[in-house]
């Protein structure tokens, strides 16, 4: 089978089930968040009304992703929170971040009370261990530019969990690839501005959150996915890093934007990468 570098449009389910096994090195990925924002397209994950059936959403996609990747492969997880509504069942317009706009918001699930904190990282992270992946790290994305938020009985949120998990005991991993001052082992909180990019009305991975972890897990040459590749800020970075990709985004609006990105980088579509199995 060949692999080649390339852009597909889909649903990440039935895409990944159509990729042979244990051909993919590492994985950098960032799902659409719970109850964060309609994409308005059929089969997205993200607007279950209960976060345990998100939860599941997306454990069904991991574990066809457990088996494209390679026994020494790894996945890097970057998944955000959310609060319960406090009743209210839709999100006004925010007119410091427009694209947090929807139309719709869930009522309070059950077992949840109005204005918490739902929890989403840890929970996908535990169904994700129970579903037999090595839970190796978490990582707390810090970012200095935060956005303000419009609260006042609570902190405003700057971080965001980022997980490395596993598929066997021993992963590649190279310590050396992004060392920090004085050649230390890179640490567990990482502190890097978000970065708009002007095509796209959703948040995008900042190329150097996504640097790290494809340089850390995979070597030159090898097959780098995103299963959510949205704008496709993971094929960019894979191409600036010599490493080939795989993307599948159910959008084909995003897809286009993908594409063009990566043609602008004179990264090429459908290269012949190596062949496995
Ligand atoms: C948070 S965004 C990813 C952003 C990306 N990291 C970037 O840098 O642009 C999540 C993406 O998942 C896509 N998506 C939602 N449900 C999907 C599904 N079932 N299969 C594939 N993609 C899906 C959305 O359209 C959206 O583009």
């Amino acid at each position: 089978m060949v692999i080649r570098s390339s852009v597909v449009t889909g649903d990440a389910l039935d895409i990944l089930a159509g990729l042979p096994q244990e051909s993919i090195r590492t994985v950098v990925t960032s799902p659409p968040y719970w109850s964060l924002r309609d994409y308005a397209i059929l089969s997205q994950i993200g607007m279950e009304d209960d976060p345990d059936e998100y939860v599941a959403s997306l454990v069904r996609v991991f574990d066809e992703v457990w088996r494209v990747l390679r026994k020494d492969g790894s996945l890097w997880l970057n998944i955000g929170d959310s609060y319960t509504s406090g009743g209210r069942t839709w999100r006004a317009p925010d007119k410091k971040n427009p694209i947090r706009a929807m139309s719709i918001r869930p009522p309070t699930p059950k077992g949840l009370k109005p204005k918490e904190l739902v929890g989403i990282p840890w929970r996908l992270a535990f169904a994700l261990q129970a579903s037999g992946w090595y839970l190796r790290s978490d990582v707390i994305w810090r970012k200095p530019n935060a956005m303000p938020e419009s609260v006042k009985d609570r902190p405003t949120r700057s971080h965001e969990y980022l997980f490395l998990l596993t598929k066997s005991e021993r992963c590649y991993y190279d310590r050396t690839a992004v060392p920090e001052v004085n050649g230390r082992n890179l640490r567990t909180v990482w502190d890097i501005n978000t970065q708009p990019f002007s095509e796209a009305h959703f948040a995008t991975f900042p190329p150097e959150l996504v640097a790290r972890c494809i340089k850390t897990t995979s070597e030159p040459g090898d097959v780098v996915l995103d299963p959510f590749l949205g704008s496709g800020t993971v094929a960019a970075v894979a191409i600036q890093n010599q490493r080939a990709f795989i993307g599948i985004e159910l959008n084909p609006e995003y897809v286009d934007i993908a594409r063009r990105r990566i043609s602008q980088l004179g990264g090429r579509l459908d290269q012949w990468v190596e062949e496995v199995g």
